[in-house]
């Protein structure tokens, strides 16, 4: 199941919006076949690992990061690939909890006569599709704040100049991120201070992935009077940035003519329901956003408990205290006001530092 996870795990950046999943087939205590998912449309992990084999596994082992899939959708159901080669026992690591399979994968191979066992390093294989476990079950993506800072906390100079606050390294690791995401959602006002373009600018062969397209996430940006400018670098010509919004006028039909995707949001609260974009992303099959955005936007997710996982490189630099602070808390005054994070991971990237943490609501 190791060798199937860490199988998996290769395949993170092409799978989308299907989950990676890996399988590895054992025949006679030999590993007879490894395989991923190819991306969506084409072949899953099970029936990969069965095509790519020319031993007869019949009687065999099929280990698989997650429950296979009994149903036809773009592809045959892997159930059937299984059934049909013979295979006599799968060892799965979970259950799919698409409403699609959800348990019933495991009952079609065990009608079939095929021993099923499950649950073995689910935690591990979990975590390589946690943006898709999540919007499985909760109908919302997974959503990874990442920022880059100083020692002293600082993202930005008070005019909104930050670059670059951080090295090279760090900034390609970034790209390693953008790669594995479905959107990076940002603020205006960094489009408006940086004009970024939010691509993946690393090759295939770069990124792990050779053989495969390098595919562009989608770039999201919360716009309320849509002052998005038309030439922004963010809107691209690939049709692929989506602009939510509260008003239908000003420069809205600019904008559309340019290629971006306009979409009135619910601002009941005062301002863009951020919950509510998130389900519209989901909707659109997006299992991970990525958000790259100034203090204020993060710090209304992270205040709306909508934040997963935080990824900061800090740089070994000050920027002083009138520079931008990570995230706008102005409200938390008293200790037990303060958001707790658990750390998950650190490591040094070039001259700065790496730190995931995820937030304990
Ligand atoms: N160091 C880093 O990692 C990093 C990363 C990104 C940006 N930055 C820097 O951050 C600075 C900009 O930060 P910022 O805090 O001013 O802007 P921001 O967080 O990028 O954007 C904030 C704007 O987003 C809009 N927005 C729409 N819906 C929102 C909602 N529900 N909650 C919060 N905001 C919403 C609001 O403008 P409307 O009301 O007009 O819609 C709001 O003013 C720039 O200088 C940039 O260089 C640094």
């Amino acid at each position: 199941m190791s060798l199937a996870i860490e199988t998996a795990r290769r395949a993170r950046n092409i799978t989308t919006p299907n989950p990676a999943i890996g399988c590895v087939i054992v025949v006679d205590e030999k590993v007879a076949s490894t395989a991923h998912t190819m991306p969506a449309g084409d072949l899953h992990a099970e029936a990969q690992a069965l095509l790519k084999t020319d031993r007869d596994v019949m009687g065999g082992t099929a280990y698989v990061t997650l429950e296979p899939c009994c149903h036809h959708g773009k592809t045959p159901p892997c159930t059937e690939a299984i059934i049909s080669a013979g295979i006599k026992r799968v060892v799965i690591a979970q259950r799919d909890p698409n409403p699609l399979v959800a348990g019933k994968g495991v009952a079609a191979l065990q009608a079939a006569g095929i021993e099923v066992e499950e649950g073995l390093l689910a935690n591990e294989a979990a975590q390589v599709n946690a943006g898709f476990l999540k919007r499985m079950k909760s109908g919302l993506p997974k959503v990874t704040i990442k920022a880059a800072m100083s020692m002293d906390g600082r993202t930005a100079m008070a005019s909104g100049e930050s670059k670059w606050i951080t090295g090279t390294s760090a900034r390609q690791d970034v790209q390693q991120l953008r790669a594995r995401s479905c959107a990076i959602m940002t603020g205006i006002e960094t489009v408006l201070a940086d004009d970024p373009s939010m691509t993946v600018r690393l090759s295939a062969s770069e990124l792990g992935q050779d053989g495969f397209v390098v595919r562009q996430p989608w770039r999201v940006i919360l716009d309320t009077n849509m002052r998005t400018p038309a030439n922004a670098k963010i809107i691209g010509e690939d049709s692929r940035s989506i602009i939510f919004h509260a008003d239908s006028s000003g420069e809205k039909s600019a904008l559309e003519s340019s290629g971006a995707n306009c979409v009135i949001v619910d601002t009941d609260s005062g301002s863009i329901d951020l919950k509510s974009v998130l389900a519209q992303l989901a909707e659109r099959e997006i299992n991970e956003v990525l958000v790259e955005a100034g203090a204020t936007l993060t710090a209304a997710l992270v205040k709306e408990r909508l934040v997963d996982e935080i990824v900061l490189y800090i740089a070994p630099k000050l920027m002083g205290s009138k520079a931008r602070p990570l995230f706008d808390l102005s409200t938390i005054a008293i200790m037990d006001d303060a958001i707790q994070l658990e750390f998950i991971g650190f490591t040094q990237i070039g001259d700065d530092l790496k730190i995931r943490a995820i937030p304990k609501y």
